[in-house]
């Protein structure tokens, strides 16, 4: 298994393409399965979860061709052309949704289109247990008849989706998404009332429009849709990765230098841009993107809460706690989202970060300096803290299982040592 090598100490300075984002293409991807016509879609990341959705989609009979390479600048923003005209499948079997738990949103698509879906529970996942079951009854409520059979969701409506008013207990971004796309092709009018409102699904969302949906509220926690015969094809653009964005981010406070972080949006970082700013680092907008460094006065401790969008992702908690175990002062992170997202703190400890979990909550005690160690990634949001752990630390850093880091992060090493960092891939 492939490693990666860090010697840590250097500053960054320069510029970094920032990428499609991988959670806004994969639910763009499970679209095509709406129209019998083809889906264009373009800045799509080149990574592994990418290629698991594609896999995926072709085993349901999708016809996908790759017009890869034309880039935006410095990133080679992929083009695929869907056709889901041929599709002559609706299982999505065990072996690719244990892979990737997002291959869940072909249910929806599926079910509206052909009136039936197989798909494979996508079981437990390292940050926690992550059930469908909102996915499930939101999907009944729209008239769907649904069983659990041998770890398969067995789901079926003959006579098509009714339009419903669902009303999620909880927010849940890939529940909303799943239903936003099963309510397109439903009979009559569908509100998703407490709907994620994450950047994600506002895309989807306006991929659907342009595929002639009719949608109100879109960036707004009601969705009303209006439910039609059929789509059509269309071509698109996925929205920049606002996680790989407030990730660099993270690494010019950390390292010192100056990032330029093009191809993205400041306002697709808000809450993320405002914790910064107040733990000591400098952003501002520049052409086509941001520019990011480590205020004069330094780092120091803030206190944060991870909560559904616009607040603050959970997939950013575990980079800001890095900068928190550098930071001046002592910090508090709270994680609401899912209950088992501390995998990485053991690792960081390890890596000299003082810090003390408590329930669903962690204390840091910043000003450590973090020394190389040999460490493990869990999952992808954690493995990259090590990273940025491994670029502020003095000496070297080891980290294993990078597997984790290709679902998730394009060419990361190439676009970290293009701006000084010493940063290798061990093949093995
Ligand atoms: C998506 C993101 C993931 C991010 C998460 C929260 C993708 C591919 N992944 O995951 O990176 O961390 O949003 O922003 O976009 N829940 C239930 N029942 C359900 C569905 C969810 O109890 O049927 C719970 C989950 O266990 C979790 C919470 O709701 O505690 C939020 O999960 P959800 O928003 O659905 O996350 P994902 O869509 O899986």
């Amino acid at each position: 298994m492939d490693r990666i090598l860090i010697r840590g100490g250097n500053p960054l300075n320069g510029t970094i393409h920032i990428s499609g984002a991988k959670n806004a293409a994969l639910p763009l991807l499970a679209t095509c399965l709406l129209s019998e016509q083809p889906l264009v879609l373009s800045n799509l990341p080149h990574l592994a979860d990418i290629s698991t959705m594609a896999h995926l989609l072709s085993e349901l009979g999708v016809d996908i061709s790759m017009d890869g390479g034309a880039g935006n600048g410095g990133n080679i923003g992929r083009v695929f052309r869907l056709d889901a005209g041929p599709v002559n499948s609706t299982t999505a079997p065990y072996d690719l949704v244990r892979k990737m738990r997002a291959s869940v949103l072909v249910l929806g698509p599926l079910l509206a289109r052909f009136g039936k879906a197989r798909v494979s529970l996508p079981g437990g996942c390292a940050i926690g247990t992550r059930p469908v079951d909102l996915h499930i009854k939101a999907l009944q409520q729209m008239g769907a008849e649904i069983e659990l059979d041998e770890g398969y969701i067995e789901a079926s409506a003959p006579d098509g989706l009714k339009g419903a008013h669902i009303v999620f207990p909880m927010v849940t971004v890939g529940g909303t998404e799943n239903l936003l796309m099963a309510a397109t092709l439903a009979d009559g009018e569908t509100v998703l009332a407490n709907a994620a409102r994450e950047p994600e699904v506002t895309d989807l969302a306006n991929c659907l429009v342009a595929m002639g949906a009719e949608i109100d509220g879109i960036g707004t926690d009601t969705l009303r849709i209006q439910g039609m015969k059929t789509l059509h094809g269309a071509e698109y653009s996925v929205v920049p990765d606002r996680i790989e964005t407030g990730t660099y981010a993270v690494a010019a406070a950390v390292c010192g230098g100056e990032l330029t972080l093009l191809d993205t949006r400041l306002e697709l970082i808000d809450s993320v841009a405002e914790v910064l700013r107040n733990a000591g680092v400098e952003i501002v907008e520049v052409d086509g993107g941001i520019r990011v460094r480590r205020s004069d006065d330094g780092l120091k401790g803030i206190d944060v809460m991870t909560e559904p969008y616009p607040g603050f992702p959970t997939d950013m908690q575990a980079q800001l706690m890095v900068l928190m175990a550098v930071a001046e002062g002592a910090s508090m992170i709270t994680e609401t989202i899912f209950e088992n997202r501390y995998m990485h703190v053991p690792e960081l400890s390890r890596m000299g970060a003082n810090v003390n979990v408590h329930g669903a909550s962690a204390i840091v005690r910043g000003r450590s300096s973090l020394h190389g160690a040999e460490v493990m990634a869990t999952d992808l949001r954690a493995s990259v803290s090590l990273v940025l752990a491994g670029l502020a630390a003095d000496g070297e850093t080891t980290i294993n299982r990078v597997y984790h880091l290709d679902r998730g992060y394009e060419r990361l090493g190439e676009k970290l040592s293009a701006c000084g960092a010493d940063i290798k891939r061990l093949k093995d």
